[in-house]
C-alpha cells in the first residue's frame, strides 16, 4: 500500500491518477474527503491531519511507502513516528531545489526535514523540484483575468519552472520501482525563463496581450503582509525573491529525463493544458 499525503495539491493530484492507473493499492491522506469525491473508489481514503499524530496511525495501517508533502518540520516528525510504528519501508519526500545549498530559509526548512528523515532509519528518496509551473495559476491567474496584467518582482532572474506532472512521474517511479532509495533528485523544467518571458508565453497561448509589471519587492512584501500571511513565511519568500532577482535560481537539470526516460515538459505545453485557468468569458 502506498500512502499519498498532499493528495489534493499540485503534485499529489497528478500522482494519484498515475499510481491508480498502475493498479497498485493506493491510499490518500485527506483532511476533507469531499475534495477527492471525483477520484475512483478503488483509491482508498484516510481522513487525517499531519498536525494531529493520532490521526496518522490508522492511515498508515498496511502501508509500505509514503509520499510526503509537508509545511512544518513537526509534520515530518509526526509522519516519521507513525511510519516507524507501522513498519513503513520508504518515504519519498517532496523537498525543494533550494535544499541543495540550503542557504536561504525555504531551503533550510526543507533541508532540516530531510535530515530528520535521513536519521529516522527509514529508506528515503528526496525530490527537490524548482519552481512549479502551477505557481503561475496561484500567483497570476486572477490579475490576468481581471486586468490583463502580471505584477511580480522577478527582475531579470531566470528559473527553469517544472511541470508538477513531471515531479509526480518521478515520484511514481520512486514509489514503485527499485533503485531509488538514497537518491536525491533535483528536478527542473527544460528551459531557463525570466518572469517576463513566462508572461509572454501565457499571452501567446491565450491569444491576447498581457502586461508585465516588475514591481518593487517592497510592494510585494506589503501585499503579502496585508493579505494576512505569516511574517516568518513572508520573510522567507522575500529572501527567495532576492535570490531570484540575483539570478541564483538559474539552475537547469535533466533529472526528469534521466529518471523517467521522457524529456521534461516545457512551459508552453503546460500553459496549453491549463489555459482555462487564465481565460475570461470573453476569451
Ligand atoms: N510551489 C513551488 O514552486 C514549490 C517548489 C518546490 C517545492 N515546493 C514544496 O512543495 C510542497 C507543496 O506541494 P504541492 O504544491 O504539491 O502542494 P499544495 O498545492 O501546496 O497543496 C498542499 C497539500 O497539502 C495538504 N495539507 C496541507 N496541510 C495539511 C495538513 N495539516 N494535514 C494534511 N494535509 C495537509 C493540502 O490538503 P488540503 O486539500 O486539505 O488543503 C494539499 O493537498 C511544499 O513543501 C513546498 O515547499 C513547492
Amino acid at each position: 500500500m502506498i500512502l499519498i499525503t498532499g493528495a489534493t495539491g499540485n503534485t499529489g493530484r497528478e500522482l494519484v491518477p498515475q499510481l491508480a492507473k498502475s493498479g497498485r493499492p493506493v491510499r490518500m491522506l485527506v483532511r476533507d474527503e469531499r475534495k477527492v469525491a471525483h477520484i475512483p473508489a478503488h483509491v482508498e481514503r484516510a481522513v487525517g491531519d499531519l498536525d494531529k499524530p493520532e490521526t496518522l496511525a490508522p492511515a498508515m495501517r498496511g502501508v509500505e511507502k509514503v509520499f510526503l508533502v509537508t509545511y512544518e518540520t513537526q509534520q515530518d516528525a509526526n509522519v516519521i513516528e507513525a511510519a516507524r510504528r507501522a513498519g513503513v519501508k520508504q518515504v519519498v519526500k517532496l523537498s525543494t531545489l533550494e535544499a541543495e545549498e540550503h542557504k536561504i530559509q525555504v531551503g533550510k526548512w526543507h533541508y532540516e526535514r530531510e535530515q530528520l528523515i535521513r536519521s529516522s532509519g527509514l529508506e528515503w528518496t528526496f525530490l527537490r523540484p524548482g519552481m512549479f509551473m502551477s505557481n503561475a495559476i496561484e500567483w497570476w491567474a486572477s490579475s490576468i483575468k481581471e486586468q490583463g496584467a502580471v505584477y511580480f518582482p522577478g527582475g531579470k532572474g531566470r528559473v527553469a519552472p517544472v511541470d508538477p506532472r513531471d515531479v509526480a512521474a518521478v515520484a511514481a517511479l520512486a514509489l514503485t520501482q527499485p533503485g531509488h532509495c538514497g537518491q536525491v533528485y533535483a528536478l527542473t523544467g527544460p528551459e531557463l525563463l525570466n518572469i517576463k518571458e513566462m508572461v509572454q508565453i501565457i499571452s501567446q497561448v491565450l491569444g491576447r496581450p498581457l502586461r508585465y509589471a516588475d514591481i518593487p519587492p517592497l510592494a510585494a512584501k506589503l501585499f503579502m503582509l496585508r493579505s494576512g500571511m505569516d511574517r516568518e513565511l513572508v520573510k522567507a519568500l522575500m529572501e527567495m525573491l532576492r535570490s531570484l532577482r540575483k539570478n541564483e535560481g538559474a539552475i537547469l537539470t535533466d533529472t526528469v529525463e534521466q529518471v523517467t526516460g521522457c524529456r521534461a515538459g516545457d512551459f508552453e505545453t503546460w500553459c496549453r493544458a491549463h489555459v482555462k485557468f487564465f481565460r475570461t468569458t470573453g476569451d
